[in-house]
């Protein structure tokens, strides 16, 4: 019997419509537009305002949007994973309130939290299901609502990240599809890169509202260093073990976090910006959305067998490279 792949069969992404650009945070924090710009390459995010929506609502969005651009029906969905640090409530998971929202009534579903390796663990994770003949359609979606977990009044970490959501088809394929991936992780990491509070180990309280300890916590230098390191090393080993070089990639997609992490991974592998995947400058990093956005964007370029290397870091730490070839012509 021949080998069964995943294969990705539409891509959908759902943006909330707010635009909050460099010169509204000029108003925010001591911050300007130059040094976002030339620091991290972003001009502007979305910013989800409605006060009764979530990561679900934007989910559910990309979710119905996918079945109906790739013709299927909602019952034939099985699954939904859902990668995401920002879930509407620490229980029950975003995955399954993502099918009640959406009219998914014969799909589990449940969630994955990686931070920006998430929509990439939860690819091989859904990819899986598949390959072993388990379940026939699989939707994975990254999605996060990072501005519900953002302190606008610190610099550091507001210019860098905004909302947003895609999303996934999986079904089978003899001939295409998710192939290898490299993964990662080292949890001494978590000091640089957390949210203090609201945990088991630090569970809400009076103080710890007070002390702004239910924000992204960041070290971006010491972060920065490490995404380098961990895209290149994991992108490396996943074209080796695939004997693959860097001529016969057609397109990087690399989690958008700092323009400069970006190219510096492009540069340690010489990968021509050409084929690297960019949209930080529109929507900064979406944690957990970055992924299926850029593939979502770029959908209209894709080839059927393009070869396609993911690369994901962040908060855990948690890192890797996922090597697939593409099902259908965008
Ligand atoms: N506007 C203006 N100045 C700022 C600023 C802002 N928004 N944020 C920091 N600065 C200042 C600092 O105070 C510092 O000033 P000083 O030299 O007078 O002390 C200077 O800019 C340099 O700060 P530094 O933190 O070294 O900047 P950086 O070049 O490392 O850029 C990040 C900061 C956060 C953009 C960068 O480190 C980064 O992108 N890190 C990785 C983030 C990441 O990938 N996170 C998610 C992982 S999934």
């Amino acid at each position: 019997m021949s080998k069964k792949y995943a294969v990705i069969k539409g891509v959908q992404g759902a943006l909330p419509d707010y635009v909050l650009t460099n010169k509204e945070l000029e108003t925010l924090v001591d911050t300007n537009d130059e040094w976002i710009t030339t620091r991290t390459g972003i001009k502007e995010r979305r910013i989800l305002k409605d006060k009764d929506k979530a990561a679900s609502d934007l989910a559910a969005n990309a979710v119905e949007k996918l079945l109906e651009k790739t013709g299927t029906n909602k019952d034939d969905i099985e699954l939904v994973i859902v990668a995401t640090v920002t879930a509407d409530m620490v229980f029950p998971d975003t995955a399954n309130i993502t099918c009640d929202k959406a009219g998914l009534n014969n799909a589990f579903g449940f969630d994955i939290n990686a931070a920006c390796s998430g929509f990439l663990f939860a690819l091989t994770t859904g990819a899986q299901y598949i390959e072993t003949g388990r379940l026939k359609k699989v939707i994975v979606v990254g999605v996060d609502v990072m501005s519900t977990i953002i302190d606008y009044t610190d610099r550091a970490t507001c210019v860098i990240f905004g909302d947003g959501c895609g999303a996934v088809l999986l079904e089978a394929s003899e001939d295409s599809g998710v192939i290898d991936s490299v993964f990662r992780g080292d949890g001494s990491g978590r000091h640089y890169l957390h949210m203090k509070a609201g945990g088991s180990l630090k569970p809400a309280s009076k103080e710890t509202v007070e002390n702004r300890e239910h924000y992204v916590y960041q070290e971006g230098r010491t972060v920065f260093k490490h995404a380098v390191k961990g895209m290149s090393t994991t992108v490396q080993e996943v074209m080796d073990r695939n004997n693959l070089t860097a001529d016969d990639i057609d397109w990087v997609v690399p989690h958008q976090a700092n323009m400069r992490i970006i190219s510096s991974v492009a540069d340690m592998l010489r990968f021509p910006m050409e084929k690297v995947m960019q949209n930080i400058a529109h929507y900064g990093n979406t944690t957990a959305g970055t992924l299926p956005l850029c593939l979502w964007d770029y959908e209209s370029k894709l080839k059927k067998g393009d070869k396609i290397i993911l690369t994901a870091f962040g908060g855990g730490f948690t890192w890797g490279a996922t090597y697939l070839i593409w099902g259908y012509d965008g």
